[in-house]
């Protein structure tokens, strides 16, 4: 079956790159962003020009993420996140690059210097003139006292979540940081991700051109399923969980 191929191809691998999307998170109550119920089914994106130019914008995005505050704070990682910490821990995976902003790699035990951020973090705010960075408390006691969203303390531009928006230029380092892993790795997993945002999108195909394996999990087709060594087109948490006993 495909899973026991997934674990042929991991006892061979000496260096396995993770890859990950939205889909490992839905176990942990964090809906998508493309699936039926996905936050894009929901809202529409504010681009990162809008969130600049518009104090409304701004009031509106700070109202959403403090509406999904609950549902962060109280997420726990799922089997996934758990599987993939194993590997690591077990020194078969020298970084792990996410398109996730919900810290949960880094708390199911990846030290945040090994997790590649291509999209940010939305557990903290940052300047967007600065980059100072901002702890939530602080943006919403500012929310509760002024009525609208902050501007930074020390330059005056526009507090943000520390997230990229589409529009916002990529984070340099964690792309060339990404680059680095997927050009060096023999084994990419890509996992929970509808591979349809780029550039974040090119990194599979740029680990399978210089040799990897590529691995696709995913419960729904993907861009890219046709360039997968193997595709297991089901749940996360039910194929990685017997990777560490449950
Ligand atoms: P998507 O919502 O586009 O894709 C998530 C994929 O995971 C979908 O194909 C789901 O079918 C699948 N999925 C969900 N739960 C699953 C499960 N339990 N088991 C297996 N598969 C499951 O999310 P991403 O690909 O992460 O960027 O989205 C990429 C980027 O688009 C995000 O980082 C975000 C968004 O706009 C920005 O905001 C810049
Ligand atoms: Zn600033």
């Amino acid at each position: 079956s495909g899973v026991e191929q997934l674990g042929n191809m991991i006892a061979e691998a000496s260096s396995i790159v993770p890859f990950t999307g939205a889909g490992i998170s839905t176990e942990c109550g964090i809906p998508d962003f493309r699936s039926p119920g996905g936050l894009w089914t929901r809202n529409r994106p504010i681009p990162f020009d809008e969130f600049v130019a518009s104090q409304d914008a701004r009031d509106e995005s700070w109202r959403r993420r403090f509406a999904m505050e609950q549902t962060f704070a109280a997420a726990k990682p799922g089997r996934g996140h758990r599987a993939l910490a194993s590997l690591y821990r077990a020194g078969k995976v020298p970084g792990i690059i996410t398109q996730n902003i919900d810290n949960l790699h880094q708390a199911s035990g990846f030290k945040a210097d090994d997790v590649i951020e291509l999209h940010g973090n939305t557990t903290y705010g940052r300047c967007i003139g600065c980059g100072k960075d901002y702890e939530l408390s602080w943006v919403k006691q500012q929310l509760d006292k002024t009525g609208s969203a902050p501007d930074c303390a020390d330059c005056g531009d526009p507090v943000k979540t520390a997230t990229i928006s589409f529009g916002q230029s990529m984070p340099e380092d964690a792309m060339r940081r990404a680059a680095e892993l997927s050009r060096h790795c023999d084994l990419f997993l890509a996992i929970g991700s509808s591979l349809v945002v780029w550039p974040a999108a090119g990194f599979p195909m740029m680990a399978k051109e210089s040799g990897a394996r590529l691995v696709i999990i995913n419960n729904e087709p993907t861009d890219q399923d046709d360039i997968a060594d193997l595709v297991i087109r089901h749940d996360i948490g039910d194929t990685l969980g017997p990777f560490v006993g449950n």
